[in-house]
């Protein structure tokens, strides 16, 4: 495995902002990861665990320390009865693994097909899409302990996977690097076109296959999402906020269309309006509260069709988009009172 020095980050992550890692290296299995913290720990470096780079935000100064990017290779199937085992290294593409899964006729990653980057990447912010989160499916995810260079599996109910969130971004996760991913799938397919804009798509027709139901979310993304080619960014760049019920009343009064979704997780037997239970669509707030659809300043814009999504129209920096990212959250909490955050993961 070799050590590259002075290496640009901005054609590793789809933002394409952000300056170099003083050290990287690509890792292959855990032979290469345990030389690589070797190394970061003889040089007392940090390291920074890169992905498929569409979920990040470097800074313009760069990272100082050792970049490892996940190169685990190798997808296996797994039969179990009714149900299937597909087990992905983490540096595999996962829209390749979502088709290789339907190519074979299982079901439960169609949903969440188009998604870009890696399959390691996933369980670490719990990916969603169409009505499906990633913690529906995963069955286990094997992991590498950057400061003993221990591997563990976690069992999904090890992870604690939440909105956008899973025991892998907490302060005792952040250590552990994701080797692979073991999904659980099922024969026996049951198509869920619950969400608005695949109900929109089926309503003339029933019971669409697995590759109809790829087919649709392949087509809904392309009409919301910008072009991965054309410009840089990350997909939704801020979380959809979640508020409680007390606030969600409020608005609902100044704003009586805005749409608020209950939480699934949400235990309601025992309802707390001061508990943070329903999610707001910010997408619908930045469009039709603070007129920001589309909004654009220098390189750094929201997207015209979907203003969830910032993107970075040419040169940006990364002080650009951070400028942008805040005058977008001033202007929702001058409007709403409401604190949001940025889905990406801010270095
Ligand atoms: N809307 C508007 N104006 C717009 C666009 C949308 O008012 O210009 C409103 C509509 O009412 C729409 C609602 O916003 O029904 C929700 O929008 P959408 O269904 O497009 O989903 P989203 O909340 O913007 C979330 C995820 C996406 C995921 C989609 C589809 C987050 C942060 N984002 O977006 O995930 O693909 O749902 O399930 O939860 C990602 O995390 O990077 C991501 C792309």
């Amino acid at each position: 495995m070799e050590i590259k020095e002075n290496i640009s980050l901005r054609d590793l992550t789809t933002l394409k902002v952000g300056g170099e890692a003083r050290y990287f290296c690509l890792v292959k299995n855990v032979k290469d990861l345990s030389q690589a913290r070797e190394f970061a720990e003889s040089k007392k470096l940090s390291i920074l665990i890169l992905g498929g780079g569409s979920n990040i935000l470097i800074p313009d100064e760069g990272f100082f320390g050792l970049v490892i990017k996940i190169d685990f290779k190798g997808i296996e199937f797994v039969d179990k009865d009714e149900s299937v085992r597909v087990i992905s290294g983490a540096g595999e593409n996962w829209d390749s693994l979502v088709e290789a899964t339907i190519q074979k006729g299982f079901s439960g990653l169609e949903n969440l097909s188009g998604i870009p980057g890696t399959v390691g990447a996933t369980p670490v912010q719990n990916v969603g899409a169409y009505g499906v989160e990633v913690k529906n499916v995963i069955n286990w995810v094997e992991t590498f302990n950057l400061d003993n260079g221990e591997v563990k599996k976690f069992y999904n109910q090890d992870c604690q996977f939440g909105y956008r969130d899973s025991f892998f971004k907490t302060e005792d996760g952040k250590n552990l690097v994701i080797t692979k991913v073991s999904y659980l799938l099922e024969r026996n397919y049951q198509p869920k076109l619950a969400y608005k804009d695949l109900a929109v798509y089926f309503s003339d027709s029933k019971d669409p296959s697995l590759g109809e139901v790829r087919k649709a979310v392949l087509k809904i993304r392309a009409d919301k999402f910008p072009d991965l080619k054309k410009v840089g960014t990350a997909g939704s760049f801020f979380k959809n906020p979640i508020v409680s019920q007390d606030k969600f009343n409020k608005l609902r009064k100044k704003y009586p269309d805005i749409p608020g979704f209950p939480v699934a997780s949400s235990d309601f037997s025992s309802i707390n309006h001061k508990l943070p239970t329903i999610k707001l669509s910010l997408a619908w707030i930045l469009d039709k509260i603070c007129g920001l659809k589309g909004k654009r300043d220098g390189q750094v814009g929201l997207f015209e069709n979907q203003p969830l999504v910032l993107v970075n129209f040419g040169n940006a920096t990364t002080d650009e988009v951070k400028g942008f990212s805040n005058s977008v959250k001033e202007k929702v909490f001058a409007q709403t009172g409401i604190k949001i955050d940025e889905e990406v993961r801010v270095i």
